[in-house]
């Protein structure tokens, strides 16, 4: 009796208590990417790994969980030096080892169990932008789908904004102005950093018009956060 009630406890505990979340990673480009994810707070999940195309992983994500998903693309081994032309985080492994993107990259932040029981989600393009990728709440027909499903390396990248690979110039990264120009306006920085004061630019205008659902600025509007409760999701890259 006691040891069923302790085992249905420990049960509920694991199932309501500790674990928040799973990601189901989706790689749905023609190529290989190597996601990676950024802890800012809670326990780390693996830091970096290779997903071939059409291939999925699953990570799982304890409460209070909060930190960033990208994926790098255009990645290569040099002797024992892992680099990637595109979402880098320079630890010269496929672990990014709690090394962030060298941008631009697509960014997705995430909050599992925040404020209100509540998770929080988002697509970032405020460092600019390098895989198209949606983040969709499953089973859970009034959570909210976020996506930036546009490759915007390919639709809309003005030249000034464009990282290109070295090999054949095409178009692997769109900067945001502020990485581009590091200027007060671009940024939110300064005499700029408020909501009141910071105003989309031409360029990230240019961004929210194909990811109109995604931050394209420091003080984007809030239509473009996410919440839902109690659920796992399914991010897939090149949706
Ligand atoms: C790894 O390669 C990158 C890109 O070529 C280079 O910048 C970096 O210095 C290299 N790191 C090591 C440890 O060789
Ligand atoms: C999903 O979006 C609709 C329309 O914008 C909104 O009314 C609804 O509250 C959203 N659902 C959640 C869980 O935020
Ligand atoms: C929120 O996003 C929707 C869908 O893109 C858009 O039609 C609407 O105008 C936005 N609302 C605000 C307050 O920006």
């Amino acid at each position: 009796m006691i040891a069923n009630f302790v085992i249905n406890v420990m049960f509920l505990f694991f199932f309501y208590g500790s674990h928040g979340a799973k990601f189901i990673i989706k790689n749905n480009c023609p190529y290989t990417i190597w996601p990676a994810t950024l802890t800012s707070k809670g326990a780390q999940l693996s830091t970096g790994f290779e997903l071939a195309s059409q291939a999925s992983s699953s990570l799982d994500v304890q409460n209070s969980w909060s930190g960033r998903i990208w994926a790098r693309y255009h990645c290569s081994k040099n002797g024992k030096n892992f680099t990637c032309l595109s979402g880098d985080c320079d630890s010269g492994e496929v672990a990014c080892n709690g090394k962030g993107p060298i941008p631009p990259e697509t960014l997705l932040e995430f909050t599992i169990v925040g404020y209100e029981g509540k998770d929080f989600y988002d697509i970032s393009l405020v460092d600019g932008f390098n895989l198209p990728v949606s983040i969709k709440p499953l089973n859970r027909g009034d959570c909210n789908t976020t996506s930036c499903p546009i490759d915007i390396n390919k639709q809309g990248c003005p030249n000034d904004l464009a990282v290109r690979n070295p090999v054949g110039g095409s178009i692997i990264g769109c900067k945001s102005a502020c990485v581009a120009y590091q200027q007060p306006q671009y940024c939110c920085t300064g005499s700029y950093g408020s909501p009141q004061t910071c105003k989309p630019t031409r360029y990230s205008r240019q961004f929210k018009h194909f990811c109109p659902l995604a931050y394209t600025y420091a003080y984007d509007d809030q239509n473009s956060t996410f919440t839902c409760i109690k659920v796992d999701y399914m991010i897939t890259f090149c949706p």
